[in-house]
């Protein structure tokens, strides 16, 4: 039996469904608010009889049955190193994208770019939705960067029902949507950028997407709570988010995966913004470390293991005699209480006493070391012991490796990838965990790779390196 399209005609005052269409409605009163809502041609749930008689898409399967119909995640190369890696290996066909940041940090520029690209592969069909700007203004953009932009497609629309419309007419494959605060679905009669329109308009994009395989990247700005505003409720309803980040007056712009259901949360993606636009940053190690030449106490030199790829960050620590009753401890970009505890495990296993000073310690170029990012508190040691002795440490000394409470230096993943990262960026030498390298290793690296075990022996190794230099 063919199934019939099913029409509802719907009370746009109190939401009361009618069968047939009214003039006032039953259930509130109210006049001339009733409006014909086609449902499509969900299945009835009851046969004629009264029976169940369920629906064919709907059975219990055997994870045999299911990986026989499994689709194969198919990737759109973006053109764009940086973004590929940050979404997984590409953008996923059928997916939706979240991509948050504060204003003026680059969403549109960086999607613009993204788009020229993508509309010029032979399969795609590439759409750019503005609701904020007027179609010259994004145009102008494109041009002005010098993009290719002859086969990408513009329109200006806020509401989500057209914009679908448009899509479906042209077939559409790549939307981007800048931004969702300002679009609106006609089943929600809140302001545009209210909880309730971010969360109904994403879920109808977010259902077309899926259905029709079309991806869509939505553009999201974000409070100043720096969370993507509307906020916690997209992220659920889309299967990626990604947070576009900048320093104030800093040129670099930072993309990183929060979540991601087709590749790694906290991938980082470098880009810097030029004249002409964006541009990648390839090996954004060098970018971490403060570049003055001298050498100057309380800063330290880590590999930390970002999303896929090792980083080298510096991290610089000012230890001062306090004089105020309860000193300070200030970290940026570190987690406090994992500071905390590397103080108190300096000062019970290695006999360095802090608990006087005022401490202050920052990871250079606004970076956020993950809490989960363990291995920098063997630098972070090193840091703070430098400031607190006013002895510099050498710049040719990089190290990593996680403090235990008893005082042990512990391994962390992918130590050898590290201490590649440390030796392809000149370093002489760098001080790991004993479990992170062999013999081999140390044989054949150009970097002398010193190991350690405890907190002890890594602060002697330091010292040692530091004296013969
Ligand atoms: P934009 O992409 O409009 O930010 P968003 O969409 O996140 O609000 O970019 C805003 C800033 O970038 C703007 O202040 C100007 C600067 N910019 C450049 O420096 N170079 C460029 O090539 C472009 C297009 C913008
Ligand atoms: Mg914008």
């Amino acid at each position: 039996m063919a199934k019939k399209s099913k029409i509802v005609y719907v009370c746009e005052s109190c939401g009361n469904e009618h069968v047939k269409w009214v003039g006032k409605c039953s259930e509130c009163g109210t006049f001339g608010r009733i409006k014909e809502v086609n449902l499509g041609t969900a299945p009835s749930k009851k046969s004629s009889s009264g029976g169940w008689v369920g629906n064919d898409d709907n059975e219990i399967k055997s994870a045999n049955e299911i990986n026989k119909d499994k689709k194969e995640v198919v990737r759109i190369n973006t053109n764009n190193g940086e973004l590929n890696r940050v979404l997984g290996g590409g953008l996923t066909k059928g997916s939706m994208v979240l991509i948050g940041g504060d204003p003026g940090v680059g969403k549109s520029t960086l999607l613009i770019q993204v788009m020229s690209s993508i509309s010029q592969l032979q399969n795609e069909k590439a759409l750019y939705v503005t609701g904020e700007e007027s179609l010259q203004q994004v145009s102008d953009r494109g041009s002005r960067l010098n993009l290719n932009i002859d086969e990408l497609k513009f329109l200006s629309e806020t509401s989500v029902e057209n914009i679908i419309y448009q899509i479906e007419k042209h077939s559409m494959t790549v939307v981007v949507i800048d931004s969702i605060q300002t679009i609106v679905t006609d089943s929600s009669d809140s302001v545009a950028g209210s909880p309730s329109q971010l969360r109904d308009a994403t879920a109808k994009l977010t259902h077309y997407a899926k259905k029709k395989g079309v991806s869509i990247l939505l553009i999201g700005h974000v409070t100043k709570e720096g969370t993507i505003a509307g906020p916690k409720i997209l992220e659920h309803m889309v299967d990626t988010v990604l947070s576009f980040e900048g320093e104030k007056g800093s040129r670099y712009r930072m993309l990183r995966a929060i979540k991601n259901r087709f590749g790694q949360v906290n991938e980082l993606g470098v880009f810097a913004m030029t004249d002409t636009g964006l541009k990648e940053v390839k090996n954004p190690s060098s970018l971490f470390i403060s570049s003055e030449s001298t050498e100057a106490s309380g800063s330290a030199i880590m590999v930390l293991k970002d999303g896929s790829r090792p980083l080298l960050f510096e991290v610089q620590a000012l230890v001062n005699e306090s004089f105020l009753e309860a000193p300070m401890l200030v970290p940026i970009g570190l987690n406090y209480q994992r500071i905390r505890m590397i103080l108190a495990v300096l000062q019970k296993h290695a006999g360095i006493k802090t608990y006087n000073q005022d401490i202050y310690v920052n990871v250079v170029g606004g970076m956020q070391v993950p809490s989960t990012e363990t291995s920098s508190d063997l630098a972070v040691c090193f840091a703070v012991l430098s400031s607190l002795e006013d002895n510099p440490i050498s710049k040719k000394i990089a190290s990593f490796g996680e403090l235990s409470l008893s005082g042990e230096v512990r391994p962390v993943p992918n130590g050898e990838e590290r201490i590649k990262e440390a030796e392809k960026h000149g370093f002489d030498y760098i001080i790991v965990p004993r479990s992170n390298t062999n013999e081999k290793l140390i044989k054949n690296s150009k970097i002398k790779i010193l190991p350690v075990t405890n907190i002890i022996g890594a602060i002697e190794e330091l010292r040692g390196i530091t004296q013969n230099n």
